[in-house]
């Protein structure tokens, strides 16, 4: 069997974060600006060369991977794809899941639950119209809900996604909670990150998800759990909802310690932190007379140059954005 992926600092990678797509059909306003530039798509790694590339890093120990974007569910051949990534669970992978934002989820729900998903991770800051189609540049709330029921009714476990966000959802904060665990979803709370250029001052709606805890405190009881889904959330119960809450806070509460990921883009590129710091170019590698060879050896490359932890510092806000890339091009 092929060595593990281990780190410079003793931490085993499993959980591979594949962007299948930097595309989305939405316009985030802390994600991207409207004009959104993206990658040429001569350059996109096909069905198979994704294939080959999970099987190589399965090899290699991982047992999660997550399918994300962009938008996964806006590249046409996703379901070949999760459907041949299922032929995997039991054989290696132990868990295959996507984060989308819900708009093609009424359409895929049960496909994707039948080739073996069990979860998906759906982005949803908020519940009013209007501050949605603000928020997202798009009057999608809608379909959103329509597949958030659709994930559902097909068996799947859902966690939403909610960006926290001063005087723009803050104060929906708690309806938002009440919402998802009354329909038996989770939530998970999310700092935002100076990821790429956007239209706008994001920082000006930065919200240190402390002050949300605090807030959430004074209506709720919130019992701390050691539950884990292997991603950065840390969880708490809500006593009164009977509901399970997360908070990813890479600003306010360094996780790097615990890193056990890498990701991948839609062009084949290796950043074994989100944050930043050099990439190693698995297309190459892929493209390569002797390609398993060169995978391995692009993998330990990056197992040698992931960094100990991300930069993003609050005090360096206002110089945003810390790091040029944008979620929707590395997947978060
Ligand atoms: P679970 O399997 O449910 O734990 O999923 P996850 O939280 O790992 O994945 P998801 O795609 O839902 O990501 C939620 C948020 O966490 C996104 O904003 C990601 O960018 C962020 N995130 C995931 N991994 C990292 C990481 O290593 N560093 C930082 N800074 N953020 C991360
Ligand atoms: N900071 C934090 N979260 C972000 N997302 C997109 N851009 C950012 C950012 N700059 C979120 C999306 C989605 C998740 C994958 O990342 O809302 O839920
Ligand atoms: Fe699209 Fe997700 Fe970015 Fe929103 S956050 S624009 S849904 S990739």
């Amino acid at each position: 069997p092929s060595a593990p992926l281990v780190d410079g600092f003793a931490r085993q990678i499993t959980y591979l974060r594949l962007s299948v797509t930097d595309r989305c059909n939405l316009r985030c306003t802390y994600c991207m600006p409207e004009m959104m530039q993206f990658l040429p798509k001569k350059d996109v790694l096909s069905l198979e060369e994704l294939e080959r590339l999970a099987n190589a890093f399965i090899a290699r120990g991982i047992t999660k991977i997550r399918l994300t974007g962009g938008e996964p569910l806006v590249r046409r051949d996703m379901v070949t794809l999760v459907e041949r990534l299922g032929q995997r669970l039991g054989d290696g992978l132990e868990e295959l899941t996507l984060t989308t934002n819900g708009t093609e989820l009424a359409r895929y729900a049960k496909a994707i639950a039948a080739a073996g998903v069990r979860r998906v991770n759906v982005s949803l800051d908020t519940l009013d119209r209007e501050l949605f189609a603000r928020l997202t540049r798009r009057d999608a709330l809608e379909g959103v809900l329509e597949g958030i029921a659709a994930a559902k009714d097909a068996g799947l476990r859902i966690k939403l996604n909610t960006v926290a966000l001063k005087d723009t959802n803050e104060a929906e904060i708690p309806r938002l909670v009440e919402w998802a665990h009354m329909h038996g979803h989770e939530v998970t709370l999310i700092e935002v990150m100076p990821l790429g250029e956007v239209d706008g001052d994001r920082i000006d709606h930065y919200l240190p998800l402390d002050v949300v805890r605090r807030d959430l405190e004074q209506r709720w009881t919130l019992v701390p759990t050691t539950h884990r889904t292997g991603g950065p959330a840390r969880y708490v119960d809500v006593v009164e909802t009977g509901g399970r809450l997360g908070f990813i806070t890479p600003l306010t509460n360094n996780f790097c310690a615990g890193c056990n990921r890498m990701r991948v883009t839609t062009t084949g590129k290796l950043y074994p932190c989100l944050g930043g710091g050099e990439e190693v170019d698995l297309r190459a590698a892929l493209r390569s007379d002797d390609a398993d060879v060169a995978l391995d050896e692009a993998m330990d490359r990056a197992l040698r140059i992931k960094p100990e932890r991300h930069d993003f510092r609050i005090e360096r806000a206002g110089q945003e954005p810390a790091q040029p890339r944008h979620m929707s091009t590395t997947g978060g």
